[in-house]
């Protein structure tokens, strides 16, 4: 049977596990738990359980942001019919449509996309340390970032760019869903190398 989390040979126990210091784990275990946070797109009816979601709100009401400003609200949407509207919201937000809920980032203005950004990646890693995969839904082009906005009853000046969809995977592959045809955006899963990635000191100074 499929095990909820496996990912890369890590297993979900043992990311969890260091994390309540139940058993030893080694720094590169848990930096390979922060590597191991990529985007699932298919989703598995299970649901949520309030205490899950509970601590993942937990874990992203502490994300840090310019000058403690925390220049955001949450919305998190579970209700199937909105789920499905605001899917159609996104050129490529189509998997909100299977989540099990979304958390709407909801910012103070369009111009806090570094706090917005590091709120994201907080809640994909805290739901990706319960077993729930996550994936970004960009609300685009202008049209639909205003329907997006009607339909959750948001005042016109607020930002509102990234809902994040949450659910257990749906199979294996979804965790690769990237990798298939047709997939959500059609890009790879790889990476730039580590060559072309850093420089030391100075620009293009290849290590
Ligand atoms: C700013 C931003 C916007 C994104 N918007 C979408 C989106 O609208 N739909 C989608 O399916 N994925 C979206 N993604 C997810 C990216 O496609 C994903 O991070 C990238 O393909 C790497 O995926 P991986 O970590 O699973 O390898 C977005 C990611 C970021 C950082």
């Amino acid at each position: 049977m499929y095990e909820r989390g496996a990912v890369d040979g890590l297993e979900w126990r043992t990311m969890v596990g260091a994390m309540t210091a139940d058993i030893e784990t080694s720094e590169f275990e848990l930096s390979q738990f922060v590597r191991s946070v990529r985007s699932v797109r298919r989703f598995a009816e299970t649901p949520i359980a309030d205490d899950v979601l509970g601590d993942i709100l937990e874990t992203a009401r502490w994300t840090g942001s310019a000058k403690n400003t925390q220049p955001w609200e949450l919305i998190v949407v579970r209700d199937r019919e909105l789920l499905r509207e605001l899917s159609e919201c996104g050129t490529f937000a189509g998997h909100l449509a299977g989540a099990q809920a979304a958390v709407c980032l909801v910012m103070d203005d369009d111009h806090k996309r570094l706090d917005e950004g590091r709120l994201a990646q907080q809640i994909m890693a805290a739901a990706w340390a319960h077993g729930i995969g996550s994936c970004i839904g960009t609300m685009q082009p202008e049209a639909n970032v205003a329907r997006a906005k009607n339909l959750l009853g948001l005042p016109k000046e607020r930002g509102l760019s990234t809902t994040i969809s949450l659910g257990y995977p749906a199979d294996p592959r979804a965790l690769r869903r990237s990798l298939e045809p047709g997939g959500a955006a059609g890009v790879p899963i790889g990476r730039k190398s580590m060559h072309d990635f850093v420089s030391w000191d100075r620009f293009d100074q290849r290590g």
